[in-house]
C-alpha cells in the first residue's frame, strides 16, 4: 500500500504538446492528493511515463527508456507507470515484456492515478478503457510547467482516421469539452497572470459546443473577450475542416495570434487522396490565399511525411514546390513509418529506407533555406515577443516567442520573464532570431 501524502514522483514526457498537457495534468492531480514532484528519476518514489505512438521512433526511444530505469528499479524500487498512447496500444505486450512497469493507464483514465496508486500495486492494473462523454471531474488540477503560457485542451481524439494515423486508435472518438468548462479555464489562467493560451486538440476545427453546438469560431470570439489573455493559439488544424469562417474570426479578433500551424502532409492530390485526407493540393492552397487574403502576415508552419506508399518522385517534387510557394515560417517533417491498426499498415510500405532518407533531407535543406530568408526580413525590424524564460545555452539570454511563434532569444537590462518585450532584431539563423530587448510593452 503507497501513502499518497509520502510518495514522491517523477514524469517523463515523450511525445506532443497534448501529451505535455497531459502530463500537467496527471501532476496536478498527484500533487493536489499530496504527492511531491521531483526532478530526477533516482530520487522518487513513482516514475511515471507518459508517451506518444504517433510515430515508430517515440516507441523505440520508450523501450530503451524504460530499459534504463528497470535497472534503477532494481537499485531503489520505483514503482513504475506508464501512461499516455503506447500504453493504450500495448498493454499486455508492454507488462509481458517488461516485467519493471507497474501499472498502465490509457489517455481516458488518469483521473483514476490516485486511486490506482493508493491502492496495491501488486496485481499490475491496466485501465485503458474510453468513455464516450467528456469528463471534467478534475480537470483544473493542473500543475503548469509555465507560468506565461497556458496549454487549455478543448477537445480530445479523433475521427479522421487518416491512412498512416495510430491517433484514432489511441486517443479515441472526439469529444469536445464544454465551452462553459473551457472558458472557466481561460479565466482562471488569466488570474494567475498568464499571457498566452494554447488550445489544444487533435483537430480543433471540428470542436463543437457539447451543451449548445456552438463552433470552434464561436470559441475564438468568446476567449478573445478575457480581459488578461494577450495572445491566443490553437492546434491542430485541418484543411479539410478549416473552414472560411474560422479565417475571418482569426481575422476579426484582437488576440488570436497571426499564426496557423496548418498540417499539409503532401504537396500531392494523389498522395493526398491515399493518405485519406479529404481535400486536395488546390483546396490546401485555396484556404492559404484566403488567410493571407485577410492576414497578410500571417505566419504558417506544417507537417510533411516523406515516403508514404507509392510515393513517386514526382510526386515528391509537389511537395517541394508546395514548400516553395507557400513559403511556411517552420516546417515538422518525418519518414513515413507504419503503425499497427492503420489503414496504410495494410499498403506495400515500398519507399526504399534511402529513398526516404534522401527525400527527408531535401524536405529540411529546402525548407532551412526559405526559413533563412524569412528570418533575414526580420533583422533591423523591432517587433514584440513573449518573454517565456531564460535560453537554456545561456543564463544571461532571454527566450520567447513573437507572434508568429519564431523563437528570439535577446538580451535585456531587467527581468522580463512572463513579460511583451519590444525586441530590436540583430541576427538570425534558420531556426531563431536574436536581437537586443528595448523595453517591456
Ligand atoms: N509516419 C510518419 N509521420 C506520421 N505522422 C503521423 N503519423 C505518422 C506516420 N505513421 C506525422 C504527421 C502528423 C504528425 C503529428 O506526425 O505529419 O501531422
Ligand atoms: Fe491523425 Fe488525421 Fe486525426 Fe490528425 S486528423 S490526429 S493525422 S487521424
Amino acid at each position: 500500500m503507497i501513502e499518497l501524502r509520502d510518495i514522491t514522483f517523477y514524469i517523463q514526457t515523450f511525445g506532443c504538446q497534448m501529451n505535455e498537457n497531459d502530463s500537467e495534468r496527471i501532476a496536478g492531480l498527484l500533487t493536489s492528493a499530496g504527492a511531491q514532484k521531483i526532478e530526477r528519476p533516482e530520487d522518487s518514489r513513482v516514475v511515471i511515463v507518459n508517451t506518444c505512438a504517433v510515430r515508430g521512433k517515440s516507441e523505440e526511444k520508450l523501450f530503451s527508456y524504460l530499459g534504463r530505469l528497470g535497472a534503477l528499479k532494481k537499485k531503489h524500487g520505483l514503482v513504475i507507470g506508464l501512461a499516455g498512447c503506447v500504453g493504450q496500444l500495448y498493454r499486455e505486450k508492454i507488462l509481458h515484456k517488461n516485467s519493471s512497469v507497474d501499472f498502465i493507464l490509457g489517455p481516458d483514465n488518469y483521473h483514476r492515478l490516485p486511486e490506482i496508486l493508493s491502492r496495491t500495486i501488486r496485481d499490475k492494473p491496466i485501465l485503458t478503457s474510453w468513455s464516450r462523454d467528456w469528463n471534467e471531474d478534475e480537470r483544473r488540477l493542473f500543475l503548469r510547467e509555465s507560468s506565461v503560457s497556458a496549454y487549455v485542451t478543448i477537445m480530445e481524439g479523433c475521427d479522421n482516421f487518416c491512412a498512416y494515423c495510430i491517433v484514432p486508435f489511441t486517443r479515441g472518438r472526439e469529444k469536445c469539452r464544454p465551452l462553459r468548462a473551457i472558458l472557466q479555464e481561460i479565466q482562471d489562467v488569466a488570474r494567475q497572470n498568464y499571457k498566452e493560451i494554447q488550445f489544444l486538440g487533435q483537430n480543433v476545427n471540428s470542436y463543437k459546443d457539447p451543451e449548445t453546438g456552438a463552433p470552434f469560431e464561436e470559441l475564438l470570439k468568446s476567449a478573445d473577450k478575457v480581459e488578461g489573455i494577450e495572445w491566443i493559439r490553437f492546434l491542430t488544424s485541418h484543411p479539410k475542416d478549416f473552414l472560411p469562417g474560422i479565417a475571418e474570426a482569426m481575422a476579426g479578433s484582437r488576440h488570436v495570434c497571426r499564426q496557423l500551424h496548418l498540417p499539409l502532409q503532401s504537396g500531392s492530390t494523389a498522395v493526398l487522396e491515399r493518405m485519406k485526407r479529404g481535400y486536395t493540393r488546390d483546396d490546401y492552397l485555396e484556404t492559404i490565399l484566403l488567410l493571407r487574403s485577410l492576414m497578410p502576415e500571417i505566419s504558417l508552419s506544417t507537417d510533411i511525411i516523406v515516403g508514404f506508399p507509392g510515393e513517386t518522385e514526382q510526386e515528391f517534387e509537389e511537395t517541394l514546390s508546395a514548400l516553395e510557394m507557400i513559403g511556411f515560417a517552420n516546417i515538422f517533417s518525418f519518414r513515413y513509418s507504419p503503425r499497427p491498426r492503420t489503414a496504410a499498415a495494410n499498403f506495400k510500405d515500398d519507399v526504399p529506407f534511402e529513398a526516404k532518407r534522401r527525400r527527408l533531407l531535401e524536405v529540411q535543406n529546402r525548407q532551412k533555406a526559405i526559413q533563412t530568408k524569412i528570418h533575414e526580413g526580420f533583422v533591423g525590424r523591432t517587433i514584440k515577443v513573449l518573454c517565456l524564460g531564460k535560453s537554456k545555452k545561456d543564463e544571461r539570454i532571454f527566450s520567447g516567442r513573437s507572434e508568429g511563434h519564431q523563437v528570439v532569444n535577446f538580451t535585456s537590462a531587467k527581468d522580463v520573464i512572463g513579460r511583451f518585450v519590444d525586441v530590436l532584431i540583430t541576427a538570425c539563423g534558420p531556426y531563431s532570431l536574436r536581437g537586443q530587448g528595448l523595453s517591456p510593452t
